[in-house]
């Protein structure tokens, strides 16, 4: 089944089984006949011989590329080495890019994809549910720099992103919640019944939950595809909050989504008072978070000024003025210049 995204747009294919055959969908959509496949030490040894084989075999010449899993990864001097092997290896315009792998796989391969030959084709394969729900979708991609995440990229929208539910299997735990922390978020400023119906989902049969996130993503990106009109800032929602307690916690204490799980709980907080948020729908909202183990209260030890601290440098602080998404019912969010650091802090502590 096809989801159609986001303008320019591209086919999200959602399913079961389609890695053995990413292969022929690909041939569909791209005509340059030799592919980097991207990928991380935990991923490669899972999946890269089957994409391998099944590219193979539509006629695809392939080489793999394999990078130390994890965000230090994510540089400018990772993405010059990619590109120096992709040369030496004798790639050229007529090339495209797979990113097989979570968001920093798709990330740093992304960005890799827009600036080879300045920009080949880049078809996503996410391995993990954020990377499902969240990071392939939108065409934002980039790599880390010593003052900041995401601070150096280019939006290259890919032209095929295939979903494949079975590669979840062996997705840690912890790794399986954090992606519903970006699924509860997308309920929240969007989509009032799929928020109702999670409590009830099927874990076993992922692919239509994965398939309406994708949708409710692109929708947002769509009316607001450079990132200019504020429209695509809803989904930051959580994230003001979400990104200083990453920070805080120098990236090691909490993976994203369960910072953006307690960024969810602020948020709430703050839409109580300055949007009129119903006390009833922030309890649902935390019982929810708790249904898939996320974290919805910070540790008593956890160093609170160092939040305030990492606030400033966040992008939605622009000018000094704080631009908060708050929600006023769940389904619905706006933007809103009204919030002071006064009410963040109230809701932090
Ligand atoms: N471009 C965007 O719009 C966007 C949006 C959100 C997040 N991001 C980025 O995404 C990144 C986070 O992505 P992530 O959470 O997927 O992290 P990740 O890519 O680091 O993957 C998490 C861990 O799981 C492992 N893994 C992945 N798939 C697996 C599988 N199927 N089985 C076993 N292990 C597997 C990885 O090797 C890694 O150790 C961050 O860099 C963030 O900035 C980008
Ligand atoms: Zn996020």
């Amino acid at each position: 089944m096809e989801t159609r995204g986001a303008a320019p747009s591209y086919p999200a294919l959602v399913g079961s089984g389609l890695v053995v055959n990413a292969g022929q969908e690909v041939a569909k959509r791209v005509r340059c006949p030799r592919c980097a496949v991207i990928s991380d030490t935990n991923i490669a040894p899972l999946l890269a011989d089957r994409v391998k084989q099944s590219l193979t075999s539509s006629g695809f010449r392939s080489t793999l590329i394999t990078i130390s899993a994890g965000e230090k990864s994510k540089t400018l001097e990772q993405a010059g080495a990619i590109c120096d092997q992709m040369i030496d290896a004798g790639f050229d315009r007529q090339s495209f890019v797979i990113g097989l792998g979570g968001g920093v796989v798709g990330d740093l391969s992304g960005f890799v994809a827009a600036i080879f030959h300045r920009g080949i084709p880049h078809v996503q394969i996410p391995t993990t549910l954020l990377a499902m729900v969240d990071s392939s979708i939108g065409g934002k991609t980039g790599v880390n720099t010593a003052a900041g995440k995401n601070l150096i990229g280019a939006i290259h929208h890919p032209v095929l992103v295939i979903d494949d539910v079975d590669v979840l299997k062996t997705l840690p735990q912890r790794e399986f919640n954090q992606g519903f922390a970006e699924i509860i978020k997308h309920a929240i400023i969007s989509d009032a019944e799929m928020f109702a119906a999670l409590k009830d989902v099927d874990l076993e049969n992922l692919a239509p939950l994965i398939r309406r996130n994708v949708e409710i993503k692109s929708r947002i990106i769509a009316k607001d595809e450079s990132d200019r009109t504020g429209e695509r800032a809803i989904l930051n929602f959580g994230h003001t909050v979400g990104h200083a307690i990453e920070r805080a916690g120098d990236y090691q204490e909490f993976l994203h989504g369960e910072a953006i799980g307690l960024g969810i709980v602020a948020a709430c907080d703050v839409s109580i008072k300055r949007a009129g948020l119903l006390r009833d729908q922030r309890n649902g909202i935390v019982d929810l978070l708790r249904r898939f183990e996320l974290p919805t209260h910070l540790p008593p030890n956890f160093p609170r000024e160092k939040i305030f601290e990492a606030m400033p440098f966040d992008k939605k602080f622009e000018s000094g003025e704080v631009r908060f998404v708050v929600t006023p019912r769940i389904g619905s969010a706006h933007l809103s210049s009204d919030v002071t650091m006064e009410d963040i802090r109230e809701a932090v502590d």
